[in-house]
């Protein structure tokens, strides 16, 4: 679902290197500066514009012949020559604020960097990588196999027996993840090294610097600390649903929940297992998927809906080509395709088109108008420069669409396309609606933040190669409260099991667009003079909200995105207040039902492992979740007991420190301390 690709490989954004270059070799002339910019924007359109072609024709059709890496070499033959240029310009007293933004975006030419070899070397890499993870699939003992599009996404949304879910989520992460980590291996070292031959530390400062924000991951953690409270309810709410389906055996209440329970293939979103968490069974539901299919809907009249929504609001219908050459749904003439959702800009201003295997289901209606989000911003931007043909940061790219689904998401308005009959307006209805959304965007939360927390520390080296599946998995039980089904070891790589890591797409982008999507809406509302709570607003139709983010779509990247941010909700900074007012209601549901089930938030519990029947036994033994030898487990264990002491006797201080606090507060603490300990075991 949550997707990709500006396809924007050669871009970056500023650097310090070129001021380093000597300045007798500076060239000052502006006007000079110009020229040299038109040239380049020219010939960009043309090489970018036949890469892309390739890249399309690729992913479309994944076999040798069409692999043509010889395009992805013209391209940044072309980025480091206008790249070496642009470093020769000294720009301090350039009148025009674009050409600086320009040449300095310019001077990182990324992964053109490298020296040839080794530039030939990462790109066979990255689309192996890709390839790899796009063709696996997961066999039964009788010959079947199942594709991840749309077998096994359907399993794991609609299974609820606990072996089958076990299959599909295991045999997923032995096709499709194990094989890529020794590649990945590779792959940090020589992006780390493009990385600082453009004079970023590593890789992740260069995908940080992306968001031209000093405070960057300062600001994203305060963010999380506002929201996880609101995690932690969702959390320990689901977990009781899930305990009721699957028992003390496989749920406990005071612990981690198992990862393939709930509902997608990496627990990112939630809301495949709303008929497990309906709040109010009698009450409104709120699943448009069954009307959906009883009406005989189809993917092209998914994309029709969602371009009239877009139209309705003044935004700019999808042109001809798109509807000529995009792939709507999954090719049934036996070609091998990259299921996974994207949008494509051809950068020749004409051509833009999504490839997506749409599945008739609500779901991926949201997934359409997300795509679609993106290519509507294509088309806003596509006459500046292609410099600037991208989002004001990269979370505003991924937010337009998913702020257009929350307004056609409302039961009043599936009611208005036909897709709800029954309607009513009452507090058990909107809790029925908003747990439905929260489970797609609380529980998306800590997912969002997590896999670049993961990636940064790799490319920091905080994170060594050997502990890369361990420091997954503690990651997902920090920041998620999920562990492993069955023990992970490092012959496993769980992190290559999804897309965005094996494709090289940077993820932090959706915990950004997760939670500006909720400011853009809230502005969008009151554009529109919505009445109400915040939860109830459809902005369909409304020229002025409409207007609001046309208006920015247009400026691309060509001003740093707290301008932009300002334009729509008239303040420049990133905040959970919107987000939390939307889900206000369903905060004070949350914890008025988690007190009266006396239910902890968090997962003191955290090395409790579900029981499996299945699972094969072998000499190694099984430790926090690790699989390890019998003496080491052995020194683990005497490790852990000083440990237990020390929290023991840090819990008694808390305790007494913190007496006049109340419970929840208490257990908070403790957890904390706790996950301290299982990041450093
Ligand atoms: C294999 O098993 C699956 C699930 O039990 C079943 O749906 C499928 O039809 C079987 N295939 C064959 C070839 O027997
Ligand atoms: C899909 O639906 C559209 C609109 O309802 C219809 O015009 C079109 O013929 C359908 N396409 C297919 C392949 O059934
Ligand atoms: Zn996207």
């Amino acid at each position: 679902m949550d997707v990709v690709q500006t396809v924007s490989f050669a871009l970056v954004k500023y650097l310090t290197v070129c001021s380093k270059i000597v300045s007798t070799d500076k060239n000052t002339d502006e006007l000079d500066a110009k020229t040299f910019l038109n040239e380049y924007n020219s010939t960009a359109e043309v090489v970018w514009n036949a890469y892309t072609e390739a890249s399309w024709k690729y992913n479309t059709d994944i076999n040798e012949a069409n692999k043509q890496l010889q395009k992805n070499l013209e391209m940044s033959a072309h980025t480091l020559k206008y790249g070496q240029k642009a470093r020769l310009y000294d720009t301090t007293d350039f009148q025009d604020g674009s050409v600086k933004r320009t040449i300095k975006k310019l001077s990182d030419i990324e992964r053109a960097a490298l020296p040839s070899a080794e530039l030939k070397e990462y790109n066979t890499l990255l689309s192996n990588m890709e390839t790899k993870y796009s063709v696996a699939e997961v066999c039964r003992d009788n010959g079947t196999c199942h594709p991840l599009d749309p077998d096994l996404q359907k399993i794991m949304a609609e299974s609820r027996d606990y072996d089958e879910l076990l299959f599909a989520w295991k045999g997923w992460r032995d096709s499709a993840g194990k094989v890529l980590r020794q590649d990945y291996k590779r792959y940090v070292e020589l992006a780390n090294k493009a990385a600082t031959l453009n004079g970023h530390s590593d890789n992740g400062a260069f995908w940080r610097s992306l968001y031209e924000t000093p405070t960057f991951e300062e600001d994203l953690e305060t963010l999380w600390k506002e929201l996880e409270p609101l995690y932690q309810n969702v959390h320990a709410y689901v977990r009781r649903a899930l305990y009721k389906k699957y028992g003390s055996k496989h749920i406990n209440l005071k612990g981690p929940i198992p990862a393939h329970l709930l509902g997608n293939m990496w627990a990112q979103t939630w809301s495949g297992i709303m008929d497990l968490a309906m709040p109010y069974p009698h009450a409104t539901q709120v699943d448009a998927t069954p009307a959906m299919v009883a009406q005989g809907w189809n993917a092209t009249r998914m994309f029709q809906e969602s371009d009239r929504f877009f139209t309705s609001l003044g935004l700019l219908p999808m042109p001809k080509e798109f509807w000529e050459k995009s792939m709507l749904e999954k090719p049934s003439d036996g070609r091998q395709v990259v299921c996974h959702a994207s949008a494509w800009d051809f950068y020749n201003r004409k051509d833009f088109r999504i490839k997506q295997c749409t599945v008739v289901t609500m779901d991926d209606l949201i997934t359409v108008h997300h795509e679609m989000g993106h290519v509507q911003y294509f088309l806003q931007y596509k006459d500046q420069p292609v410099s600037f043909r991208d989002g004001a940061n990269p979370g505003f790219h991924e937010a337009i669409g998913d702020v257009l689904a929350l307004s056609v998401s409302t039961p009043k308005h599936l009611q208005s396309i036909g897709l709800l009959d029954k309607v009513e307006t009452n507090h058990e209805s909107d809790i029925n609606f908003l747990m439905s959304m929260a489970l797609d965007k609380i529980a998306f939360l800590p997912f969002g933040y997590l896999m670049d927390q993961w990636r940064w520390k790799v490319f920091d080296g905080r994170i060594p190669s050997t502990e890369y599946n361990k420091e997954w998995w503690n990651l997902r039980m920090k920041y998620q409260g999920l562990c492993p089904p069955v023990t992970r070891t490092e012959d496993d790589f769980d992190p290559g099991a999804k897309f965005h890591i094996p494709a090289n797409v940077p993820y932090v982008r959706y915990f950004v667009s997760f939670i500006i999507q909720f400011q853009f809406h809230k502005a969008l509302c009151d554009a529109a003079k919505h009445v109400g709570p915040l939860h109830t607003c459809d902005i369909y139709k409304s020229k002025e909200a409409g207007k609001l983010m046309g208006d920015v779509m247009k400026l691309g990247f060509s001003k740093p995105w707290p301008e932009a941010m300002t334009m729509i909700t008239g303040q420049p900074k990133m905040s959970a207040q919107p987000l939390m007012q939307y889900f206000q209601p369903l905060i004070q549901w949350l914890e008025a039902e988690n007190n009266k089930n006396k239910d902890i938030r968090g997962w003191p519990d955290y090395d409790w492992k579900p029981s499996t029947s299945s699972e094969i036994k072998s000499s190694k033994v099984d430790f926090l979740g690790m699989s390890v030898d019998g003496s080491a487990a052995m020194a683990g264990q005497w490790i852990l007991l000083v440990l237990g002491v020390v929290l023991l006797v840090a819990t008694i201080l808390l305790a007494y420190r913190y007496r006049k606090s109340n419970k929840h507060e208490k257990s908070l603490s403790l957890l904390e301390l706790k996950q301290k300990e299982i990041r450093d075991t």
